[in-house]
């Protein structure tokens, strides 16, 4: 038994989340406040007890790790060739747009998404086509008429798939991915599926691969991997791009390396490793842990804050609060609830124009802190719609 119940001090770790004013309590960027799982932490504790830090490769101990992972996890058989190291999700998406678009053509994604995913496209001086989900009796769908016009447009040339998506919580179905594989294919558009969140399901929920869904969807795609997000390892710049098809894989890897994002830091193999071959069993009770907090915040919400509805999700520890009945500004809610309690969420807006009205809240911590941010959450819901 792990204890997630734990509260580890994070101030004054140069943390992005946790170095900021007293008395607040950040509830927004995805990062963990729970420790990660104790044999990684050893595995980097070895690595550095070695005490000589040089230039680092790829060992055949990352990619069986990759492999085993997702062959018993995920039930995708990987080959050993398809994996390219990188150090971060983002970097690599970067990196792809570079390499596999040229500027001004359009890069689709469907909001509400990721708000970086726009910063990668934007700032190579590609345009973003902004697919709406839809949103319809609590829940989301993709608008697959629509997503077909805008993929028949032939600027549009790569589509980003979230999956599981953030802020969502969407795991998307195997008959949705075919579709999307299958008009993407038709079109000529390169699917980048991220799946970053894969490992972060609801116990007993597992996500589709977009891989391993058909073998047009495999041959013309290319997936992000990290064990960042599940087992809290972001700070260690450690993520994998699988790209089956060898054409595209080279200009992949050419890219990634002429980007220089494809080497390790010392610790990102170790720690890689010590995730996909012993973090199992931490991952699983993790799991279960995120997912009473969910339960937690569902009654909470039901029974002290009806004006807002938890969206029903099945993966991430990221929840997606529809406050549209308090505001249709979520930006000026977030900040007064963030002025008047100290809590600090995320305004929904910045995941695309469909997350207006929307607030999403990060759960991954420790129960004492999920209640006091509640009672903030309450407290500043009832302060906005008194007009404070
Ligand atoms: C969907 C998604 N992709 C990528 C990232 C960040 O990845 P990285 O830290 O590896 O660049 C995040 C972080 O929240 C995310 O939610």
């Amino acid at each position: 038994m792990y204890n997630f119940d734990k509260i580890t001090d994070r101030r004054g770790t140069a943390s992005l989340k946790w170095d900021i004013r007293e008395n607040v309590l950040p509830m927004w960027v995805a990062d963990m406040d729970f420790e990660t799982a104790p044999e990684i932490t050893e595995a980097i504790r070895k690595r550095a007890d070695h005490g000589v830090f040089g230039y680092s490769i790829i060992p055949d101990e990352w990619y069986g790790a990759y492999m085993g992972w997702w062959k018993d996890r995920h039930g995708l058989d990987i080959d050993k060739e398809w994996l390219i190291f990188c150090t971060g999700v983002v970097p690599a998406l970067s990196s792809i747009v570079r390499k596999l678009t040229t500027p001004g053509e359009r890069i689709l994604i469907q909001t509400p998404v990721y708000n970086i995913f726009v910063n990668s496209i934007v700032n190579n001086g590609r345009f973003v086509v902004e697919s709406p989900l839809i949103y319809e009796d609590g829940s989301y769908r993709m608008d697959l008429e629509r997503l077909e016009r805008e993929l028949a447009d032939p600027q549009t040339t790569m589509m980003f798939l979230c999956n599981p998506q953030n802020p969502g919580g969407i795991i998307w179905d195997k008959d949705t991915l075919a579709r999307v594989g299958e008009m993407c294919a038709a079109n000529n558009v390169l699917v980048v599926a991220d799946e970053i969140h894969c490992d972060l399901t609801d116990p007993r929920e597992e996500y589709i691969p977009f891989a391993s869904v058909s073998e047009v969807c495999r041959n013309n795609s290319i997936t992000c991997m990290s064990p960042s997000k599940a087992f809290n390892l972001a700070g260690l710049q450690s993520a994998a791009v699988m790209v089956p098809d060898p054409v595209i894989r080279h200009k992949v890897d050419r890219g990634l390396n002429t980007d220089e994002v494809a080497e390790p830091n010392a610790f990102a193999v170790a720690a890689t490793v010590a995730a996909f071959t012993k973090g199992g069993m931490w991952l699983d009770e993790l799991r279960e842990y995120i997912y009473s907090n969910k339960c937690i915040v569902k009654d909470f919400l039901k029974n002290e804050i009806p004006s807002v509805r938890l969206v029903p999700s099945k993966a991430t520890y990221l929840l997606w609060i529809d406050c549209r009945d308090v505001t249709d500004d979520s930006k000026d809610l977030a900040w007064k609830i963030r002025k008047n309690t100290g809590l600090f969420l995320s305004n929904g807006v910045q995941y695309g124009k469909n997350g207006e009205g929307f607030i999403r809240m990060n759960i991954a911590c420790p129960k004492d802190l999920l209640k006091d941010g509640l009672d903030r959450f309450k407290k500043g819901i009832d302060m906005y719609q008194e007009g404070e």
